[in-house]
């Protein structure tokens, strides 16, 4: 009985497959997508803050005054503001999120596969802000 409940247990916690997700997450939003670059704050040499890793960032530059270009790349870590995993990896596939809103330049119109996707929304939703 106890090695039929333990079996359980196993097939359950390999079911969803999280640690591969979350592997590929990680790497997708370290090394190739580089989301750091604009939505982490810099310290005072320029490099970014390790700490505040994905917390939300100013965006200096681009052009002053137009409302159609945004100077603040917001918060990630734990997934952004009043939004879903599903709808944040809708967004990073289509360019637009669910409801139809799209992020402004500069953030960029990615076209991600579902799976890179998913994966990247669900690592961002282990991160604290
Ligand atoms: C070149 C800079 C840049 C990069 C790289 C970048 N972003 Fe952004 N992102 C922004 C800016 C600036 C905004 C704010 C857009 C606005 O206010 O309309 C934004 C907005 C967003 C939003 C919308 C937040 C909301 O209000 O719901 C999400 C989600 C997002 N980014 C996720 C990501 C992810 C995930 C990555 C990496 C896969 C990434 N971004 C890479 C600059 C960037």
């Amino acid at each position: 009985m106890t090695l039929l409940i333990l079996a359980a247990a196993v097939a359950a916690s390999a079911g969803g497959a999280p640690t591969a997700d979350l592997a590929r997450g990680e790497y997708l939003v370290t090394r190739v997508t580089l989301c750091g670059d604009c939505h982490t704050p810099k310290g005072a040499t320029g490099a970014p803050v390790a700490a505040k890793a994905l917390t939300g960032a100013p965006f200096p530059g681009g052009p002053p005054g137009n409302p159609n270009f945004a100077h603040y790349a917001p918060a990630i870590a734990g997934l952004p503001a009043g939004r879903t995993a599903a709808a944040l990896a809708t967004l990073l596939e289509s360019g637009a999120y669910p409801d139809g809103h799209t992020p402004r330049p500069p953030m960029p119109p990615y076209r991600l596969a579902p799976a890179d996707a998913d994966a990247v929304a669900a690592y961002l939703a282990t991160l604290r802000r």
